[in-house]
């Protein structure tokens, strides 16, 4: 069952970078409405994330997966409808697995050229995920891939390829998966791009890829349950209390999602844009100007110990830090005849790598507290598919919750939309020539370089 150790944010631990306790008991009375809030929007549907374990939609993609055996999976798409998959697909695929996902989530075209020569067209589905149907970068790549597929196997062959996952009801890729006769996968209306890993976005590739999907949404569950609890058994409603004192009233405005684990590395990523994109907001609920949001990064141990950690301990108190851990690895690695005569080897005999990992993890944990640094660690058993359903289902409500406690709506993004549309007026979109007038101002204004 997953856990969070808050210890090292407490004013006990990190003094005035800290959160007295006293502040968790009024949090425990004044938040309840945060989950009550928060469930009557499930209730009425007009939120759906909390409710994706959804059997029917399982069993189709599994049904899907069985009857397509494909070694590779190419999957097309972006944010949110890439992000998801990318983690489980790190966590969870191993080297000789005999499966491969390749995420074409960036239109650098040397990117993608050198992506799609690594791999066979008879030997691999793409699936083209995108929420709005619309979006530039993947229905770019969408285009690009199709001719691809057509001129490796032929186009009668390749129309059987494509798998996409969408909006129910609206959007460009709907009407050609219907026009092409491509299965076709939704994403519930009331599920956003980055809410929506449980949905066939992430569940339908992680079937292609092999992975236990039911254990997935069994730890999803088991975290939607945990997350409508009261204060004190919540750990996604607890988290989002810390981070929001943290970073509004201790002026730890980057928040650091810190894995010990590698398995976890692209969950940090897609954590990184669920914290940013929904909380990130010019306007509170009420329209007034607040311009909140806590940046997120991203470091990994112990690897980043010997990169970004120098800088955490020693430099601006501005940030507060997240660590992911497992309580068992799946192997141990037992450390064995190392050379004995050295003493920077000797005393490693007998421990093994997991112990010197979490060795490491306290050692960073202790230092960052005794500096002053806010800290605290989620931690689940042991990395399989059920604890990515945890750690997915725990991020969302955190997210959600955090959302409320700075009276946001974590459920829109329109800076995003804003980017998309000026997109559409430069590539020549019609319907989208009102946002010319500011590309020509941004021309007109000229460049300041310097060779
Ligand atoms: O959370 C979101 O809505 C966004 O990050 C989207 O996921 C992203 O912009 C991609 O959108 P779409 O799935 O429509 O291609």
């Amino acid at each position: 069952m997953l856990e969070t150790d808050y210890t090292n944010v407490l004013e006990t631990a990190v003094h005035s970078h800290g959160i007295p306790k006293i502040a968790f008991e009024k949090a425990a009375q004044s938040s309840k409405h945060i989950v009550d809030d928060i469930q009557r929007a499930h209730t009425s549907g007009k939120l759906g994330f909390g409710d994706l374990p959804n059997d029917a939609a399982v069993k189709a993609v599994m049904d899907f997966a069985r009857s397509h055996p494909f070694p590779n999976v190419l999957l097309l798409g972006i944010g949110g409808s890439a992000l998801g998959p990318a983690a489980l697909d790190a966590a969870l695929n191993h080297p000789n697995s005999g499966r491969r996902l390749v995420v074409l989530d960036n239109i650098d075209p040397d990117f993608i050229c050198d992506s799609l020569a690594s791999v066979a067209a008879e030997d691999t589905i793409v699936n083209v995920i995108a929420k709005s149907g619309v979006t530039a970068e993947t229905m770019a790549t969408f285009a690009v891939v199709r001719k691809w597929m057509n001129d490796a196997i032929g186009e009668t062959k390749a129309r059987e390829r494509f798998v996409v996952t969408t909006d129910p009801a609206k959007g460009d890729l709907l009407a050609i998966a219907q026009q092409e006769n491509y299965p076709a996968f939704v994403i519930p209306q009331n599920v956003g791009g980055r809410f929506s890993v449980l949905s066939p976005v992430g569940t339908l590739p992680a079937a292609l890829m092999g992975f236990d999907v039911e254990s997935l949404m069994k730890g999803a569950q088991n975290a939607a349950v945990q997350a409508r609890k009261p204060f004190f058994e919540n750990p996604a409603l607890v988290a989002a209390f810390i981070q929001f004192v943290l970073e509004r009233e201790r002026g730890k405005r980057i928040l650091v999602l810190f894995p010990y684990s590698q398995a976890l590395w692209k969950f940090a990523f897609w954590l990184k844009q669920l914290w940013g994109e929904s909380l990130g907001k010019k306007l509170d609920r009420r329209g007034q100007e607040v311009y909140y949001g806590q940046t997120p990064t991203a470091a990994l141990g112990a690897t980043d110990q010997h990169s970004q950690l120098q800088l955490f301990i020693e430099g601006p108190n501005d940030k507060s830090f997240l660590f992911f851990t497992a309580k068992e690895f799946h192997n141990s690695l037992p450390i064995e005849h190392p050379f004995s005569k050295y003493d920077s080897m000797d005393y490693l005999e007998h421990k093994t790598m997991a112990d010197l990992f979490r060795a490491e993890k306290q050692a960073t944990e202790i230092a960052l507290t005794e500096a002053g640094r806010p800290n605290a660690t989620i931690t689940v058993d042991r990395i399989d598919a059920e604890a990515l359903g945890e750690l997915i289902m725990f991020s969302q409500y955190f997210t959600a919750y955090a959302g409320e406690f700075y009276d946001v709506d974590a459920f829109d993004q329109p800076g995003v939309e804003y980017g998309k549309k000026l997109t559409f007026a430069m590539m020549g979109r019609p319907r989208f020539a009102e946002y010319n007038r500011k590309i020509e101002e941004t021309r007109q204004r000229g460049r300041s370089i310097i060779r």
